[in-house]
């Protein structure tokens, strides 16, 4: 099990959008992620969906009255668990403080998963005080979101003698890696700003970047990773390409035992049938392939998602979700043909309940019918 503390003393840089899409992308390529919610803000929580006001969490953790694993909550975002951040994380700073051993408490807590999980991270707060201390403590890597501010450089020196503090005081000497966020390759500012980050010469800087794009706060306002939400947008090929970038670093292996799940949870094609209705609308054409919406009602479901042939029945892989007044939307990029699919609610496979047309498969069910 590989750590990574997603690490900036600045607030506002994208520690939180980093550590959410990171672990989703992470997951998408099957690792087994635990993220850890490090900031009593609950970002991260709320980011996924989940609202923490009287969740247990690391606090009760370090307080003694609950152990890690009680706290996880499963599958907050596909293959990704939650340690929920809380209000109550505020007061962590003195519980610890006059602990013998009091920076490597998350270290110690976290050896008791080593066999669940295949990566840990760690978003940590707005602050280098014992809960960051605690992270760089566990982590094999720490990211350092940084944005093209004129600040940004100031921020990093800082970083770095505060992190020298760390080495002097509690002999920590993370490895460090710094994440271009917010890049804007039109502006001048964002260009040169990187590029001097780049010349520093104690930090590398990830090869990946993550561009500047309003999808990240519609994801976070929809309770969603972007790589889940938008799976096909750029800003999501960024963040996968950030995974692949640490999943090479720290080689890290998908877990044998997820892609044995996989492949069990996913049903056999049924006997294909003509005559068939076309459910969804056709938005665009782009060459071969139709943009294809079907539309559900949100009370569906805390969680819709769609498999299929056209994705192998990997459940919305390939797929844009989209939410809004009172509705679901799946986005499907399709050849004309026809398809047999079904929805996974909250973990659940079903029919579509809105397509009256279905063909029998052979595990004694119906897949839906959708024909482009
Ligand atoms: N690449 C990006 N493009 C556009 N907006 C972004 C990007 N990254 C982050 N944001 C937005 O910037 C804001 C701050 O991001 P985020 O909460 O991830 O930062 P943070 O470092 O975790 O903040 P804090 O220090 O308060 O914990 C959020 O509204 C987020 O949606
Ligand atoms: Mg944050």
């Amino acid at each position: 099990m590989k750590v990574v503390a997603i690490v900036n003393q600045k607030g506002g840089v994208g520690k939180t959008t980093t550590a959410i899409n990171l672990s989703a992308a992470l997951a998408q390529s099957g690792i087994r992620v635990l993220l850890v919610d490090m900031d009593s803000q609950g970002h991260a929580s709320l980011g996924l969906g989940t609202p923490v006001s009287d969740l247990p969490g690391l606090y009760e953790v370090f307080k003694g009255s609950k152990n890690l694993r009680s706290v996880v909550r499963k599958d907050v975002s596909p293959g990704v668990d939650l340690v929920p951040g809380t209000i109550s994380l505020a007061a962590v700073e003195h519980l610890l403080a006059n602990r013998k051993g009091r920076a490597h408490a998350l270290r110690r807590h976290l050896a008791g998963l080593r066999k669940l999980y295949d990566c840990v991270v760690l978003d940590c707060p707005p602050a280098l005080g014992l809960l960051s201390v605690n992270a760089l403590r566990a982590a094999d890597l720490a990211v350092v979101p940084v944005e093209p501010s004129l600040y940004a450089l100031d921020g990093i020196e800082r970083l770095l003698e505060t992190i020298t503090l760390l080495e002097a005081q509690y002999g920590i000497k993370p490895r460090l890696t710094m994440l271009a966020n917010m890049y804007d390759t039109r502006t001048r500012l964002s260009r040169e700003i990187f590029k001097a980050l780049e010349q520093h010469d104690s930090l590398g800087l990830c090869k990946a970047r993550i561009r500047n794009t309003v999808r990240l706060r519609e994801a976070a306002y929809r309770g969603m990773a972007v790589v889940e939400m938008a799976r096909s947008s750029k800003v999501a090929d960024d963040f996968r390409a950030l995974a692949r970038e640490i999943g090479r670093r720290l080689d890290l292996q998908p877990s044998a035992s997820k892609a044995e799940e996989g492949v069990k949870t996913q049903p056999s094609a049924g006997t294909p049938i003509s005559g068939t209705p076309i459910t969804g609308t056709i938005e665009k054409r782009h060459g071969s392939l139709c943009e294809v919406i079907l539309s559900f009602d949100s009370a569906l479901g805390k969680r819709v998602q769609i498999a299929g042939d056209f994705n192998n029945w990997v459940p919305d892989d390939g797929v844009d979700t989209r939410k809004g007044e009172g509705r679901l939307s799946k986005v499907l990029h399709l050849k004309p043909g026809q398809y047999e699919y079904r929805l996974v609610v909250d973990g659940d496979w079903r029919e579509d309940p809105s397509n009256p047309k279905r063909v029998p498969n052979h595990l004694g069910g119906n897949n839906s019918l959708l024909r482009v």
